[in-house]
């Protein structure tokens, strides 16, 4: 029997938090094994809100050694560079005309969080139509399933839509593909302020644990993080967001249970805790980055372009399936 397919991707802007790690790629690893995988970094994306364009070659090679260090095994998966595929841009453009609408795009959240305050005057169509773009990246491989973080699912479900609305309108052409969001660890929330998620668009820098934050600074960034006065090591997400957080990534990077871990601190308080969990995570960032710094530059370059080599001929058939249905 075939395999299904997963497509995910993430934007090679800066570097990438412990939410990106703890949300999407740690959960793509053990998917390698039962998908048909393809993880794609979008630069395209990055475009439509980068301030030094310049820098994006070399963040996309930062990007593709984290996939990498987090345990992506270019020999079981297709890795490449969203900007090496033209079809993802023209497929972009078709359902752009042909299936979204604007107030599909003016409903979306993290649209209208990025464009909050901001004058129309300074903020890029790209950024707008930005959803679109993504439906095209999960449409052009008949994508069953999208391994995400909890902030893309209204994304994923936009592409749904554009899908149902072409195939209605044209006939069977996309496959509707599903989001797939891990139970825990789908929103690391900020360290400064666990009512809302990590984001690297946060005003402080403690509110994020970068994946090259040195482990010194990671862990006193976790030594700082917000908690409650109570100092009682409990999951409870509405009443103590910022201990539930702390011991959702405890969690995630023990492979323990949350209760296991709960009976661990048993009246012992948030000092122990938090000690601990600064100390598993400067080691965590510190095999991370080990492992991420063994691949050379020429390697990365060799994966990527045999990936983009691998993934074409699949782009170019359903482009042109496409094009031939809306008589182009
Ligand atoms: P991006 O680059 O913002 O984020 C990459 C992945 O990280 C997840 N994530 C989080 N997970 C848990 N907690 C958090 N605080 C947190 N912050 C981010 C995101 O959900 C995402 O899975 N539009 C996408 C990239 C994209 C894409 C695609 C994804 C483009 N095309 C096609 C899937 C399929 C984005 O900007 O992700």
């Amino acid at each position: 029997m075939n395999k299904k397919r997963i497509f995910s991707g993430v934007q090679p802007t800066g570097n990438l938090h412990i939410g990106n790690y703890l949300g999407a790629l740690s959960q793509w690893v053990p998917l390698q094994d039962e998908y048909e995988s393809i993880f794609c970094i979008v630069d395209y994306h990055a475009i439509t809100s980068l301030n030094k364009k310049n820098s994006l070659k070399n963040s996309v090679i930062e990007m593709a050694k984290n996939y990498l260090a987090a345990g992506i095994n270019p020999k079981k998966s297709i890795i490449f560079t969203q900007s090496a595929i033209k079809e993802h841009v023209e497929l972009t453009w078709i359902l752009n005309c042909v299936s979204a609408r604007m107030s599909d795009l003016e409903n979306m959240t993290q649209y209208k969080d990025k464009a909050d305050g901001k004058n129309k005057e300074n903020i890029s169509v790209g950024l707008f139509d930005y959803p679109v773009l993504m439906a095209a990246d999960i449409l052009l491989y008949d994508t069953d399933v999208v391994p995400v973080g909890h902030d893309q699912l209204q994304h994923i479900e936009l592409a749904r839509d554009l899908a149902k609305r072409f195939n209605y309108q044209y006939g069977e052409t996309f496959k509707i593909p599903t989001a797939l969001i891990r139970k825990q660890g789908a929103r690391i929330m900020g360290l400064d302020d666990p009512t809302k998620k990590m984001s690297k668009s946060a005003a402080s820098a403690n509110n994020w644990i970068a994946l090259n934050d040195s482990p010194e600074i990671g862990a006193k960034k976790i030594m700082k993080a917000a908690t409650d006065s109570e100092a009682i090591v409990k999951l409870d997400v509405d009443k103590k967001p910022g201990i539930s957080n702390l011991l959702t990534i405890y969690s995630l990077l023990t492979a323990k249970t949350v209760k296991d871990v709960e009976k661990q601190y048993a009246g012992r308080g948030y000092g122990d805790f938090k000690k601990d969990l600064a100390q598993i995570t400067a080691d965590f960032l510190s095999d991370f980055q080990k492992k991420a710094n063994a691949f050379s530059e020429t390697d990365i370059k060799e994966i990527m372009r045999s990936g983009a080599e691998k993934i074409k001929p699949l782009a170019e058939e359903k482009i042109k399936r496409v094009k031939l249905k809306i008589g182009l």
